[in-house]
């Protein structure tokens, strides 16, 4: 609890971790705090966060989130008394994707409010005066904290088959998460001999995957950053040697730390599997937040997606089912099986269906370029983005959308309203 500012807690800025590589919006409604949450990003601790400061303070927020999605924190200031800022928070709450952490920076240190935010899903209330080193603190703790959950969420991608489109599908839709929702997303290319995230990004880089898996002791977020590749502004890669100079045989906890490190700096984490059945890649599909099978119409990917689909079943007795992807779908002239009856033999519901397009597909792996930056208005970049929509688990991105014509709030309210 940072309630007001205590002189003796304030610590020693040293001791201070990194902020990981978050997207954070604020709105402020004072030009002191606007200028402490400026001097807060340019940070070093703050280098790997994208910081974006506006005023106009939660009014401002709430009509722009009507229209745009939320990044996973937004910082808003108030100078307003409680039932001011509650009113408000209320507003918020109803337009914020889940996953999203508020952080109220306020001027009253009133315990009562304080109880009552954080009883509303508020991860932190904040009193000025602040040190620029208390905002730097506030916000990392929310993610290193002793009681913060780990930052990344995991979305393992699988194929049913090898060349089934597995890794295509698992580049895209990461690229699409950091373009749709501006959030930072790193692929991790397992497929150790034969990987081609670096190839499909058109990079080359000097290491990754293995460097990591070699020094497990040494393995923290500073290091890790050295070791990956970044394609833009939110992407960025861990790759695979793609060499054939040893054997890749590992253990089944053996990608555990690099997991762990990633998804402790990077909200969302793209593992790139290889289709391939060992203790670590049953271990890492099991483990993963969410799972995407790629699949293509015929009968021996029918065969190993109801094999994976009723193994996971199995092993994530408690989690949602995976995603299903129908790759290649049209293939001239190939006899294929029909979405609806590989649907039903999996008793799971297609989540997208993926034309084959040898042009398109074909000269974007050739450039090393993603679906929608060939060709944004391609079907499969719409798919891609309704894909990173639900992997990362973000409600449908209202762009063009008016706050004013969002009924969604309104309705529930009428709801409400009839049911007391
Ligand atoms: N929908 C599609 N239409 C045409 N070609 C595709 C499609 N999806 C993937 N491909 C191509 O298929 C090949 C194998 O894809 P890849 O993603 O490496 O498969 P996997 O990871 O499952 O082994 C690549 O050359 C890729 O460009
Ligand atoms: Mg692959």
């Amino acid at each position: 609890m940072t309630l007001a500012r205590d002189e003796n807690a304030a610590g020693d800025p040293n001791d201070l971790r990194p902020v990981p590589r978050i997207a954070i919006q604020a709105f402020c409604e004072t030009s002191d705090v606007a200028e402490l949450l400026e001097a807060a990003g340019a940070d070093r601790r703050m280098s790997r966060a994208h910081l974006k400061v506006q005023m106009g303070g939660l009014p401002a927020a709430v009509e722009f989130y009507g229209s745009a999605p939320t990044p996973n924190l937004v910082v808003v200031e108030s100078k307003g008394k409680a039932e001011e800022i509650l009113g408000h928070l209320d507003g918020l709450a109803d337009v914020c994707d889940p996953g999203t952490k508020v952080m109220v920076i306020g001027h009253v240190n009133d315990v009562v409010l304080y109880r009552e935010l954080i009883r509303r899903g508020v991860s932190e209330y904040v009193v000025m005066p602040l040190t620029m080193f208390d905002v730097v603190r506030a916000i990392g703790e929310l993610y290193h904290g002793p009681a913060a959950a780990p930052l990344g969420r995991t979305v393992a991608f699988i194929g049913a088959k090898g060349g089934c489109g597995s890794s295509t599908v698992a580049h895209n839709v990461a690229w699409s998460i950091g373009k749709t929702f501006g959030t930072d997303v790193m692929i991790t290319d397992l497929d150790l001999a034969w990987g081609t995230a670096a190839l499909d990004f058109n990079q080359e880089p000097p290491q990754g995957v293995v460097e990591a898996l070699n020094s497990p002791e040494r393995l923290d977020e500073t290091f890790l950053d050295r070791l990956l590749t970044k394609c833009s502004d939110q992407l960025s890669i861990l790759a695979a040697p793609a060499m054939l100079d040893r054997a890749y045989d590992h253990e089944e906890q053996d990608f555990d730390t690099i997991i762990e490190v990633a998804r402790s700096t990077v909200p969302i984490v793209v593992l790139d599997l290889p289709h391939q059945w060992t203790s670590w890649t049953r271990r890492q599909l099991r483990e993963a937040d969410d799972v995407v099978i790629v699949a293509a119409p015929d009968l021996a990917n029918l065969r190993n997606a109801k094999n994976l689909v009723d193994t996971l079943k199995a092993g994530r007795p408690n989690d949602a089912p995976p995603h299903l992807v129908f790759n290649m779908v049209g293939v001239p002239k190939r006899p294929e099986i029909k979405p609806e009856e590989f649907a039903k033999a999996l008793e799971l519901p297609i989540a997208a269906i993926i034309p084959f397009d040898a042009a398109v597909f074909g000269n974007a792996a050739n450039k090393g370029l993603m679906i929608g930056e060939m060709d944004a208005k391609h079907a499969s970049a719409e798919v891609f983005r309704t894909l990173a929509t639900l992997t990362t688990g973000r409600r449908e991105v209202r762009k063009g959308r008016k706050s004013a014509l969002d009924l969604g709030p309104l309705l529930a309210k009428l709801r409400m309203r009839k049911a007391s």
